[in-house]
């Protein structure tokens, strides 16, 4: 099926035109969305949790869960909401949304504009989920004890959420990726997990490390019982690109950093020893390369910007290719196929 309304959203600005389509699907949550929903059964269990198919939706394009019954609907086989804070917080000023379209990326710096958990959690509650519904927080910028507010926010989440993820790894709040390192990481991740009950907890890098944080990361998250790391957020690198806005500030996305995150999958992996599941994201936008990020190591992969230049049939294709290639090469699983590179 092509994507009739793509030329109206290109036409817009791209935070209206993001605004328009999580209207839409929160409409089609409510109707059943135009895009049926992908019928391959290809389950991967991660952290105990039996996701009916690798493909989910990465955090940031439904931050306040207005939309997770459509965004199901177009075939997804997980739904991460957030990033929520507990306070409501505007974000940075507009525009801080830009399609680089000659690229097939975005650079954006919206800076964790969100309506705060608890509303996002009676949504999320009441939301119908035809898959596996992860929750991902973060501190509000003015915070003053920014740990506490993850410790809240996974407190909050966790009786809801099927996982939930603490991102540690937006560009666009200033002195957020700190948490990343040393102290401050290790007194993180004992006070998320000590929070967490009996719920999956994930942790969301940044792609811009250096080869001694990754260690220090792997080595935190294996040490507290992290259940999975997420590889990764958007990149505050800038490698060649085409298009006008190139040289906005904020994080990119999309297939400029596909090759990044992937060798930071890779890095990850090595680091890691196989002692933590990884989900691959950045620059996922086919089966092929969703097939590759899993034989290098991810047992899930999510995605956001290919949503944007792919249209919303893309998660149900990238399925479809992705049993294809499967089968193709002999695997009866998704996770036979995991590493195998
Ligand atoms: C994001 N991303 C993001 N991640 C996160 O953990 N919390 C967030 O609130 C957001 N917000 C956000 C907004 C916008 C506009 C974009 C484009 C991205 C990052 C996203 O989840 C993902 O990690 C990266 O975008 C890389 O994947 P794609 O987009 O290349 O598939």
């Amino acid at each position: 099926m092509s994507f009739a309304l793509r030329p109206l959203l290109f036409a817009i600005d791209a935070e209206r035109a993001h605004g328009l389509s999580i209207e839409m699907l929160a409409g089609w949550g409510a109707i059943g969305t135009p895009f049926a929903a992908a019928s391959t059964a290809l389950p991967v269990t991660v952290a105990g949790l039996t996701f009916p198919n690798p493909v989910g939706l990465a955090a940031g394009a439904d931050k306040d869960g207005r939309g997770i019954a459509g965004f199901f609907g177009l075939g997804f086989g997980s739904v991460e909401i957030g990033t929520l804070t507990p306070l409501p917080q505007p974000g940075n000023p507009e525009p801080r949304l830009f399609r680089l379209r000659a690229d097939r990326g975005v650079i954006n710096r919206m800076g964790f504009n969100n309506g705060g958990l608890a509303a996002a959690l009676a949504r999320a509650k009441a939301a119908k989920r035809r898959g596996i519904l992860g929750i991902n927080v973060g501190a509000n910028k003015h915070a003053v004890d920014r740990i506490a507010d993850y410790e809240a926010g996974v407190a909050a989440a966790a009786p809801i959420a099927d996982y939930v993820t603490i991102n540690i790894s937006s560009p666009n709040t200033p002195g957020l990726r700190d948490l990343q390192h040393g102290r401050a990481l290790v007194g993180l991740l004992a006070r998320a997990t000590a929070a967490r009950g009996a719920t999956p907890l994930f942790l969301k890098v940044a792609p811009d490390q250096e080869p001694t944080q990754i260690d220090e990361i792997a080595k935190a998250a294996i040490d507290a019982g992290i259940d999975a790391l997420i590889v990764g957020n958007t990149t505050v690198g800038r490698p060649p690109l085409a298009s006008p806005d190139a040289s906005e500030a904020g994080g990119l996305s999309g297939a400029p950093l596909a090759p990044l995150a992937a060798q930071r999958l890779r890095d990850f992996r090595s680091a890691t020893g196989g002692k933590v599941s990884l989900i691959a994201a950045g620059g996922i936008d086919s089966g092929a390369e969703a097939y590759a990020r899993i034989r290098a190591g991810a047992s899930l992969v999510q995605l956001y910007t290919g949503l944007v230049y792919g249209g919303p049939g893309l998660p149900s294709r990238i399925v479809h290719d992705l049993a294809a290639l499967l089968a193709r090469d002999g695997f009866a699983n998704v996770e036979d196929a995991i590493g195998r590179d």
